[in-house]
Order: structure tokens, then sequence, then C-alpha cells
């Protein structure tokens, strides 16, 4: 189903076709299980729990598209076959969304404990004039730059830094002129908007986006379920929502980065 159904402005796209090497051998990541529910079922509660939510399309590993369905019956869904690349999966999914949505998000399922108030303080910004909206936290950890013998070259200013998560927001006709011009693989779709010259502004992250990525982020995630209530199981917000999303109704603000600490 492609048509627009729900209340929302925002189509979210959801890379989900990744195999998941990093996490070890197993089902493709979406599948995999965090407190008895694949990674997507989280990922999609916290979506579609979000006002904005009118549309949310998956980009499915190819040989489990009608799994991803089953597993997502309950939600009101659209799922495709995604492709080789997170790009390519990204692409396929933006194909499936009606041309009347103008703000599109991309959220990488691997990042399935992202609350619902992060993708309203994105599509908030994009609301506010923004064509490009990246959530992002400070970096902790003093970085340095090094050479291939491993030998330490510099410091890098981390005050300058910032760790970049997802859902990431579009102007949609800027994020298909992005995928329509790219040359190359870029691991963020603000990084294809950025090779366009166009300018990406940056939002407070939440530390409960985390991308889980091996088994020890699983553990962390489990934990971070633990302490915080998960969303409820509820669909995009109907037309007849009495809390839709407007400029009179702000989302709650995500928690700001703090001050870098040694
Ligand atoms: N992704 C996708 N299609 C691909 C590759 C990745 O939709 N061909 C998605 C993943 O499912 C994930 C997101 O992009 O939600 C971020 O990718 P990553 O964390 O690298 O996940 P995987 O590619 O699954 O992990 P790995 O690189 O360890 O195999
Ligand atoms: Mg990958």
């Amino acid at each position: 189903m492609t048509t627009r159904t729900a209340f929302g402005d925002v189509a979210i796209l959801v890379p989900a076709a990744g195999m998941g090497v990093r996490l070890g051998p197993g089902q493709p990541k979406a599948l995999r299980e965090l407190a008895g529910e694949a990674l997507l079922v989280h990922a999609v509660r916290n979506l579609a729990a979000a006002p904005s939510t009118g549309l949310i399309v998956i980009a499915a590993p190819a040989d489990d598209v009608d799994l991803v369905r089953d597993l997502l019956a309950r939600f009101d869904v659209v799922v495709v076959a995604g492709g080789a690349t997170r790009q390519e999966s990204v692409a396929c999914a933006l194909a499936a969304v009606p041309l009347d949505f103008d703000l599109v998000l991309v959220h990488d399922a691997a990042r399935c404990l992202a609350p619902p108030e992060l993708v309203e303080s994105v599509a908030a910004a994009l609301r506010a004039g923004s064509q490009a909206v990246i959530p992002v936290l400070p970096v902790a950890d003093t970085i340095k730059r090094v050479d291939d013998a491993e030998t330490v070259v510099e410091t890098v200013d981390r005050s300058v830094l910032r760790a970049v998560q997802t859902p990431q927001g579009f102007r949609r006709d800027v994020l298909a002129a992005a995928h329509a011009s790219a040359a190359a693989q870029h691991t963020d779709d603000a990084g294809m908007v950025e090779a366009m010259g166009v300018r990406v502004t940056a939002v407070p992250g939440d530390d409960r986006a985390l991308k889980i990525t091996r088994p020890f982020d699983l553990a962390v995630a489990a934990a971070v379920l633990a302490s915080v209530p998960a969303a409820p199981d509820t669909p995009p917000a109907s037309a007849d929502s009495p809390n839709p999303p407007s400029p009179a109704n702000p989302p709650s603000p995500a928690s700001s980065p703090s001050a870098p600490e040694s």
C-alpha cells in the first residue's frame, strides 16, 4: 500500500536490508532479537509513535520481504526489497514514497531505540525551513589521527566534531536529487546532500539512538530498554488525531549535548 492514509506529513524510510556481519553469524541484523522482538519491530514501534509520521517504508533484505511484512503486520507500513548497499536500499524505499510527501526522514533499523521525540525534533527543523537535518552528539573520546604504522600524527580538536545519528531529515526534492546525482557510496544520506553543496543543519541527538553494530551494542541496547519504557504499539497518527503536529504544537526537545568532558 503506498497511498497516504495517515495525518502525519513525514515519510520515514527505514534501511533494514543489511546483513549485520559485525554482529556475528545469524539472521540479517534487523531481524535479530532484542528483549524477544526483532530490532526492526522496536524501530517501527518507536517511529510509528511519533505524531509527524505519515508513512513508513521499510527496505528489507530481498529474501525476507514476505517475512518482514508478516513481522510488521500490526503496523501500517510499506515493505520493499532493499539493495546491495545502504544507499541503494534508501533509494529503493524513496521510490515507494507518494509524491505528496515533501518531508522525508531516513532512519537506520539498527538504531532501533531512537525515541519518537527525535523524529519530532528533526521534522520540526525541516518545517522551520532547513533543507537537511541531522541529529548529533558531542564526541566524548579524545580523537587522534594516526598514520599507516599506527603512529599518532596529531590530536584532533574534538570540540568541533560531532557523532552523527539518524533519523536524518530532508526536503524530499533534496534527497531525491542527491540520490540521482550520487557518484560514490556514502555512509549516510547527509553526506550525499553535503556533496551537492546543500546546507545541513545539526540538532541535538539522543543517546537512545545508538547504532547496534557489534554484540556489545546489543547488550547496551538491552540495558537501555530495561531502564526506559518502550513506546506503545501505535499506527501513524490518523487524520482525526487530537494532537496533530503543527508549529503551535511543538515536539518535546531531544536531550541537549553537554560540554565535552575529559
Ligand atoms: N542497510 C541496508 N541495506 C544494505 C546495507 C545496510 O538497508 N545493503 C541498513 C542496515 O540494515 C542498517 C543500516 O543500513 O539498518 C546501517 O547499516 P549497518 O549498521 O552497517 O548494518 P549492516 O550493514 O547490517 O551491518 P554490517 O555492516 O555489520 O554487515
Ligand atoms: Mg553495513
